[in-house]
């Protein structure tokens, strides 16, 4: 499985990155907001940091402003991603950009409905929020569930990209039931390298190693 950070930060992209398990990134318009500077140049430096998928979100909301925006993010890298809202323009945009050769994001997916019809245009990757779902008090790991049955069911490309994680058990629900990517703010996936037993077992080896040396000397 894919992990792919969700933020719009330099730093944070570099950090991670240079761990080695960053595949990509994905940014939106409240993301890319928090950061300085014209959001076309960030996202090429993002580009040219993780060498892969990076989402840029369209913010237009009609079809032919969607085309505009989004041949103009797909034009910043070849690694640029177009990110497009679930909507009938939205959908529209998708299968048109995926037409000419873009790579698509549908994003703000809610249902499994919605996501048929992200796969049904050729959408490289659909992204079901989960988090946001959870918080309104409908399971979003459910979802994800249901569309990894669907996409398999008929053999669709598009590639579950499992969005808004909170906690590591996202990753790992997500993980055991085949979806292909999670992004993630940096905060959970510095959660997965933490377990207390990893901490206290490298402790005490560290420990007697010194004491067998202090021993030997
Ligand atoms: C996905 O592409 C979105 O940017 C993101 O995962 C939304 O997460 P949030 O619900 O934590 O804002």
């Amino acid at each position: 499985m894919k992990l792919f950070l969700d933020t719009g930060n330099l730093k944070e992209i570099e950090t991670l990155a240079a761990i080695g398990i960053i595949d990509g990134v994905t940014t939106n318009p409240s993301l890319l907001a928090k950061e300085p500077g014209d959001f076309r140049s960030n996202l090429k430096k993002i580009c040219d940091i993780v060498k892969g998928p990076v989402s840029g979100e369209v913010v237009a909301t009609d079809f032919a402003g969607m085309i505009r925006e989004g041949r103009e993010i797909a034009q910043i890298d070849p690694h640029m991603v177009v990110k497009v809202p679930l909507t009938r323009d939205g959908i529209r945009a998708c299968k048109a950009l995926t037409g000419e050769g873009a790579r698509v994001n549908v994003t703000l997916v809610f249902s499994a409905a919605q996501a048929l019809l992200a796969a049904k245009v050729g959408a490289t990757f659909v992204s079901p929020f989960v988090g946001r779902l959870d918080d309104v008090a409908s399971g979003g790991m459910a979802l994800i569930g249901e569309i990894v049955e669907i996409f398999d069911n008929y053999e669709f490309a598009t590639e579950v990209l499992v969005a808004s994680c909170r906690h590591p058990m996202h990753i790992v629900e997500a993980a055991r039931m085949g979806a292909d990517i999670c992004t993630c703010p940096a905060a959970v996936i510095d959660q997965l390298f933490n377990h207390p037993l990893t901490e206290f077992g490298l402790q005490k080896f560290l420990k007697d190693w010194e004491r067998a040396q202090a021993v030997k000397a």
